[in-house]
């Protein structure tokens, strides 16, 4: 039996121009899916966040996971991956069976199954990156029993692989920090480490309505505007990352509270707010603090304010979910 963990992320800035081979700089958290994982004969899987279980044939998985790169592929070239996703949702195992399917490909597994319990901290569907981390534990998880000395990059690579079926056109960023942990720049699958000043560690996410629209929809929406307009918001973005990385650098607590602020209006112009989120945004900004979405759209907004009780105040305050969180955690590992 192996166990395995993986975290979850915030993206400090760069969602959405990331995926247009701008940077992002993304941090790790505290919040982590862990899997338990053993040889078996088939394929079991047991996700407690769904109380579900199922058992199936490695068969399935191979079939499942040539099916979605056909429809990824067909995707890729008509800009449209509904035909990907549909499939996938076709039935609640069906992309699980394909990331098995694949993750056994690429390991060069020909023999043998594995049974697998999924735990996680990570809400889905809310920005915080379960997808990904999911992605890195189990292929991590599969890799430690039957290929125990593939490095790192590799979990990476197939991951992101994986990611790709799940989003269309992912950026490669939220595998990346799930797999590689800390805080990253990222550009172009290229991960450089850095690092963040303390008052960093003042950041609050509030969970706000869980999104309707999933990463690659929302991804989609906005490749969907019009392209000056579109293109205008992602620079902004792009250009404010640049920045980021400078006031981090020199810890300008000023500089990086209005690039967050910016970053939040160029995308709430991309059309990936709500009226909640625009909402928390005024008041924390009110009381001398910024805020922004984290991750493709509604879900998480990160808060941050020099004095982390005034913010605290303010969100119970206002009945907002939220929740302290940690930074630059630790990428994928075995535990003990
Ligand atoms: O919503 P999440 O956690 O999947 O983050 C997506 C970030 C995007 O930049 C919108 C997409 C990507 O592939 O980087």
């Amino acid at each position: 039996m192996v166990k395995i963990s993986a975290p979850g992320k915030i993206h400090i800035i760069g969602e959405h121009s990331v995926v247009y081979g701008f940077p992002a700089i993304i941090s790790a958290i505290a919040q982590r899916t862990r899997v338990k994982a053993e040889r078996a004969e088939k394929i079991k899987i047991k996700n407690n966040l769904y109380q579900k279980e199922v058992v199936f044939e490695i068969a399935a998985a191979t079939a499942a996971a040539k099916k979605s790169r056909q429809l990824w592929k067909e995707g890729n070239e008509k800009n449209d991956f509904s035909c990907l996703f549909s499939f996938l949702r076709s039935d609640f195992w069906k992309r699980n069976q394909a990331m098995l399917g694949l993750i056994f490909e690429r390991l060069k597994v020909v023999k043998g199954g594995v049974s697998l319990i999924i735990d996680s901290d990570l809400p889905p569907g809310v920005g915080l990156g379960s997808s990904a981390s999911l992605s890195v534990a189990i292929t991590k998880a599969i890799a430690a029993l039957y290929v125990p000395q593939i490095p790192n990059q590799k979990i990476n690579e197939i991951a992101f692989e994986l990611e790709k079926l799940n989003h269309g056109r992912p950026s490669g960023g939220d595998n990346s920090s799930s797999t590689f942990g800390g805080t990253i720049w990222f550009e172009k699958g290229k991960v450089v480490p850095v690092s963040l000043p303390d008052f960093l560690q003042n950041l609050i996410i509030v969970l706000t309505a869980r999104r309707n629209l999933s990463t690659g929809d929302l991804v989609q929406k906005v490749r969907n505007l019009e392209k000056n307009f579109r293109g205008q918001k992602i620079k902004n973005i792009a250009e404010a990352t640049y920045k980021m990385r400078r006031a981090l650098d020199e810890k300008d607590v000023n500089k990086v509270k209005n690039l967050i602020n910016f970053a939040q209006d160029n995308l709430t112009e991309l059309g990936i707010s709500s009226p909640e989120i625009d909402g928390l945004v005024k008041e924390v900004r009110k009381i001398g603090g910024a805020a922004k979405i984290s991750g493709g759209g509604g879900g998480t907004v990160i808060c941050f304010h020099r004095d982390k009780a005034r913010l605290i105040k303010l969100l119970k305050k206002l009945k907002v979910n939220f929740e302290e969180i940690k930074l630059g955690a630790e990428g994928v590992k075995v535990e003990s």
